[in-house]
C-alpha cells in the first residue's frame, strides 16, 4: 500500500479524497462531529503541500436519489469554520463536470461533491461513474477506513484509474486494529449494538472463534429475543434472520464463546417517551424495546469485570433519548473504571459509540477509538476490506 505521507511531489496536484463524513444529522443540525475532526489532519497536510482538494463523500443511505435532508451542506458549512478557508459545494450532475472548470476562477482550494450516495452507480461500483470521477483528478486518496468495507466507486473502484494512497487517518486506523488483533490479552470480549442489523449479523459468527464473549445489545438483540420466542413488540429487527442467529448458536458451541443478551429491556411506546423497565415476559405488541435492563447490565459489568481486553461497537440502546441512555453510559462507565486501574485494554468503534462517548465527555478514556463500525467489525472478522484491496 501506498501512504500518502511517503509521496513529495503534489504542488498544485488535484486530489481525489474519500473521506467519510457521515455523521449524525438532526434537523439540519450536526450532533457530533468527531468524524469532521479526524480528518482535519489530513485536509491541513494536502493543504500545506499545496494541492487542490476534490472532497468525495456520503450521507446516510439515500438509495441513488436525491434527498435534501441528506445533503452535504452543513458539514461542509461545518469545515468551512473550523478550517477557515472557503469551501465550494457543487450539485450539479456530476456527469457534466470538467477538471478545469473545478477551480477554475475563484480562489477555492477545497471543493465538496454533493452526497455521492445520491448517485446509483456509487453503491453499484459502476466502472463508467469511477472513469468519471478519476477524470476529475490527478490522484486518489482514501483516508476513509469506516467505509472502505464498501465496494462502491469511490471507495474500490475508481482506485483503477487514478494513483491512489493511503490518508492520514486511514493509516492510523489500520495500524491500531493490527495492534489489537497481534496483542491480544484474554478474555476478550466483544459487545456489538447499534441498529444496523443487516450490516452486523452475519459477521458476528465470523468473530465468535476469535472471542470468550459477544454480548449483543442493541438493535440486533431483538432479533435474539425473537427467535428465543419474546415478544418485541414494535421494536425494529431484520428479517429473515433465524439460520444466521442457528449459526451464532452453532459455532459458539463450537468454539466455546458465550453469547449474552438482554434479560430485561426498557421500553417506550414511542421513541421519544420515557422508559419503563420491563421482564422479557411483560413486553406487549405496541412497546418499543429501547434500551437493555439493570439486570442485564448488571450480568454486562460482570463480564467486564472478568475480561482483559474489549471490543464494543454500538450503542445499547436509543441513546438520542437520554431516557435510554442508561445502558450505554453504564457499559462505558464499566470499561473506563477497569481501564484506569489498568485492567483492560478497550478499544470503541463506529460513529454513534463516538457520539454515546462525546455525550459523556469520555471519548479520551479508551485505549482507541475507532471511528468505524461496520468495518471496524469486518477488520477484525480477518476480511480484506475493498477499500483496502483497491489500495494493495
Ligand atoms: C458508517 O457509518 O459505518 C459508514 O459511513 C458506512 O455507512 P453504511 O453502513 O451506510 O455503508
Amino acid at each position: 500500500m501506498k501512504y500518502i505521507k511517503d509521496q513529495v511531489n503534489l504542488k498544485e496536484k488535484i486530489v481525489l479524497l474519500r473521506l467519510d463524513l457521515n455523521v449524525p444529522i438532526k434537523n439540519g443540525v450536526i450532533t457530533d462531529q468527531t468524524r469532521i475532526n479526524k480528518i482535519l489532519p489530513i485536509i491541513d497536510y494536502l493543504l500545506q503541500k499545496e494541492c487542490k482538494i476534490l472532497i468525495i463523500s456520503h450521507v446516510g443511505r439515500p438509495k441513488g436519489k436525491v434527498n435534501l435532508a441528506l445533503s452535504l451542506k452543513p458539514i461542509c458549512e461545518n469545515l468551512e469554520i473550523k478550517i477557515n478557508q472557503k469551501i465550494h459545494l457543487i450539485k450539479d450532475d456530476i456527469f457534466k463536470l470538467k477538471k478545469e472548470d473545478l477551480f477554475k476562477g475563484s480562489e477555492n482550494k477545497i471543493v465538496f461533491l454533493e452526497n455521492i450516495r445520491f448517485y446509483d452507480e456509487e453503491e453499484k461500483n459502476d466502472v463508467n461513474f469511477s472513469k468519471h470521477l478519476a477524470k476529475l483528478a490527478d490522484l486518489f486518496i482514501n483516508d476513509a477506513f469506516s467505509c472502505s468495507h464498501r465496494a462502491h466507486a469511490s471507495v474500490s473502484k475508481i482506485a483503477e484509474f487514478l494513483p491512489s494512497y493511503a490518508g492520514l487517518q486511514l493509516e492510523t486506523e489500520i495500524n491500531a486494529l493490527k495492534k489489537v488483533t497481534s496483542e491480544i490479552k484474554k478474555p476478550i470480549t466483544c459487545i456489538i449494538g447499534g441498529s444496523k442489523i443487516s450490516t452486523k449479523i452475519s459477521i458476528i459468527k465470523n468473530l465468535i472463534p476469535k472471542f470468550d464473549n459477544i454480548i449483543i445489545v442493541g438493535g440486533m438483540a431483538n432479533n435474539i429475543l425473537n427467535y428465543h420466542g419474546h415478544q418485541i413488540g414494535k421494536s425494529i429487527k431484520e428479517d429473515n434472520c433465524e439460520s444466521i442467529i442457528q449459526d451464532i448458536y452453532n459455532a459458539a458451541k463450537t468454539y466455546s464463546c458465550s453469547i449474552t443478551y438482554p434479560k430485561d429491556v426498557r421500553v417506550g411506546k414511542s421513541m421519544e417517551d420515557k422508559a419503563q423497565i420491563k421482564e422479557l415476559d411483560e413486553v406487549t405488541t405496541d412497546d418499543f424495546i429501547l434500551d437493555i435492563g439493570p439486570k442485564t447490565i448488571c450480568k454486562i459489568k460482570d463480564i467486564i469485570e472478568n475480561s482483559k481486553t474489549i471490543l464494543w461497537n454500538g450503542p445499547a440502546g436509543y441513546f438520542e433519548n437520554s431516557s435510554f441512555a442508561t445502558g450505554s453510559y453504564e457499559i462505558a462507565k464499566k470499561i473506563i473504571q477497569r481501564k484506569k486501574n489498568n485492567l483492560i485494554y478497550s478499544v470503541v468503534g463506529g460513529g454513534d459509540t463516538i457520539a454515546v462517548l462525546n455525550q459523556i465527555n469520555s471519548i479520551n478514556d479508551f485505549d482507541f477509538v475507532s471511528t468505524a463500525g461496520g468495518a471496524f467489525l469486518e477488520y477484525l472478522e480477518g476480511k480484506e476490506l475493498p477499500g483496502i484491496k483497491a489500495l494493495n
